[in-house]
């Protein structure tokens, strides 16, 4: 297939939904530089800091996706320093730098239980709740509409201990609104940019134990009542920050995913890396390790159907959150992403290509 035809496809299979598949091909058409040519959209999380104090990373980013994250700072600790402020500086800068280069934006995240700014303990109502939550999204989604196509709007609202499919986790949001917060987040956003991806964005999914399988049942349940409550919802992302030496649950991870494709939902990968902390010190064999945990994942997430689009979270192991979430017992550097420190790749990388296709 050509170029042409592979865009089509792409076109046709996301415009609906705004599928970020359909975006990438658009915006690598009107890039100052041209994307890679992916059969599956590519792309990583990074750091407004780290990206300007580093050309080393913007390079690798061009030469390598085409699509960014901004890690925090389209979080409300970022855009919001006051009740009545929006700081657009930083997620701007980023905005800038995907558009210089021809990179779709995905946007991270309109409603999260941390990295709320001291100030939101002062909401104190039902009211004054709903007030911000609407003000907050309807704001961050007008402004960057048209360039961010697929936003997680509910990041991680199912608990660590599951107890029942009905489990959420308590936030500020569920006190003051219990759990119609959800879906009143998609009808907002879906109000404000009808055209944006609508994302449900979860971690700790993906493993062969109880935990793993209670959450992903509550994320199941969740899914469902929100599609069938009418709530515009478009896909699931699967964060995936695998574990090292932590086993896949591949028949587990591939029946959610049908399950999800069955009521109509796309699911995309959205911050993969691999915690190394447990896997053992010889590079060569942790890179290896790390590089068959990706590629397994990766197929039982794909076994399905194409994923919608596949994230890394961070691209060189110089800048990724696992050396401070993470660090090694024997405090070598992590090593969790595609790149190495020098930005080389890794066995990491040869994966990724294997599943979104090499740049040709
Ligand atoms: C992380 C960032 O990478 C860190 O720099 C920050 O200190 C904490 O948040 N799941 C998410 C992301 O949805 O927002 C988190 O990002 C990683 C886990």
């Amino acid at each position: 297939m050509g170029a042409s035809g592979r865009m089509d496809t792409l076109s046709r299979r996301g415009f609906l939904q705004g599928g970020i598949a359909a975006a990438v091909a658009s915006a690598s058409q009107v890039g100052a530089k041209a994307a890679p040519a992916r059969r599956l959209p590519y792309g990583a999380a990074v750091a407004l800091p780290d990206l300007r104090s580093d050309p080393r990373l913007a390079e690798a980013i061009a030469a390598n996706c085409n699509l960014v994250v901004p890690v925090s700072e389209l979080k409300w600790s970022d855009l919001r320093p006051t009740r009545q402020q929006f700081a657009f500086e930083g997620a701007d800068a980023i905005a800038e730098f995907a558009k210089a280069n021809g990179l779709v934006m995905r946007g991270h995240t309109l409603v999260w239980y941390a990295a709320l700014p001291d100030w939101t303990k002062d909401i104190d109502s039902e009211a004054a709740a709903e007030g911000e939550l609407r003000r907050h999204i309807e704001t961050v989604v007008a402004r960057y509409r048209g360039q961010i196509r697929s936003w997680d709007v509910v990041n991680e609202v199912i608990p660590d201990v599951v107890r029942s499919d009905r489990d959420r986790r308590p936030s500020l949001w569920s006190r003051w609104l219990g759990d119609r917060y959800i879906p009143l987040a998609y009808r907002i956003a879906a109000e404000v940019d009808p055209q944006a991806q609508l994302v449900l964005n979860e971690y700790d999914v993906e493993f062969a134990t109880d935990e793993s399988r209670a959450k992903r049942g509550a994320l199941r349940d969740l899914a469902v009542r929100l599609k069938d409550g009418g709530a515009p919802l478009h896909a699931i992302g699967l964060q995936c920050h695998l574990r090292g030496g932590l086993p896949i649950d591949r028949d587990g991870l591939t029946r959610f995913v049908a399950d999800m494709r069955d009521i109509g939902l796309k699911c995309l990968v959205t911050e993969l890396d691999v915690i190394d902390q447990k896997l053992p010190a010889d590079e060569d064999q942790r890179d290896r390790l790390i590089a068959s945990q990706v590629r397994e994942v990766l197929t039982a997430v794909t076994a399905p159907g194409p994923l919608d689009a596949l994230v890394t979270w961070g691209l060189s192991d110089r800048y990724s959150w696992i050396q401070y979430a993470a660090p090694r017992p024997d405090h070598r550097p992590n090593r969790p992403l595609p790149l190495d420190w020098e930005f080389r790749r890794k066995p990491f990388m040869n994966v990724v290509e294997d599943f979104v296709g090499r740049e040709h």
